[in-house]
């Protein structure tokens, strides 16, 4: 496993709304290199299989049907200490509390429709970027 790369998604708020290309700039521009991308559209029982481990939590069926209501952009990142550095560049989970120049603090409506995803650990990097993408497209 690489300890430099992080996995993310351009949720459907975002993409919907015409907002991919300035995200995929801004991630660029802040050093990342994308080593995969692709755009999908996850039915309810496989975002369900993504978010498992909040599957007691009460938003976990909100987050699902919202994660399944349009296509998402995810992407493999690369860039040293990046699980820790693009979670620095997202910014909080919660909109309200993200620092100015962050991503969610731009884009980002609510805990739900907050824009991005950015993987906590290089373990959770590694399992999410796999969920996506085969060997053959990581590159
Ligand atoms: S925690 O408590 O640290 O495990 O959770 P957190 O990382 O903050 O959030 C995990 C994902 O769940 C989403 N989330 C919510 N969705 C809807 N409603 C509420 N209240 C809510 N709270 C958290 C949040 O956007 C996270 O999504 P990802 O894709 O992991 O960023």
């Amino acid at each position: 496993m690489t300890t430099n790369r992080t996995f993310t998604m351009i949720k459907p708020d975002a993409v919907a709304e015409g907002h991919s290309g300035a995200i995929i700039k801004i991630i660029e521009e802040a050093g990342f290199r994308i080593v995969a991308i692709k755009k999908v559209h996850l039915t309810k029982e496989r975002a369900g299989q993504f978010y498992a481990v909040h599957q007691e939590r009460p938003f976990y069926d909100g987050l699902t049907t919202y994660m399944s209501s349009g296509p998402i952009v995810p992407m493999i990142l690369e860039k040293d200490n990046a699980v820790a550095d693009f979670r620095k560049l997202i910014g909080a989970t919660n909109p309200a509390q993200a620092e100015e120049g962050t991503i969610r603090k731009q884009f980002a409506k609510s805990m739900e429709a907050n824009a991005i995803h950015g993987s906590d650990s290089d373990e959770n990097a590694k399992i999410e970027s796999d969920f996506f993408f085969a060997g053959l497209e990581q590159f």
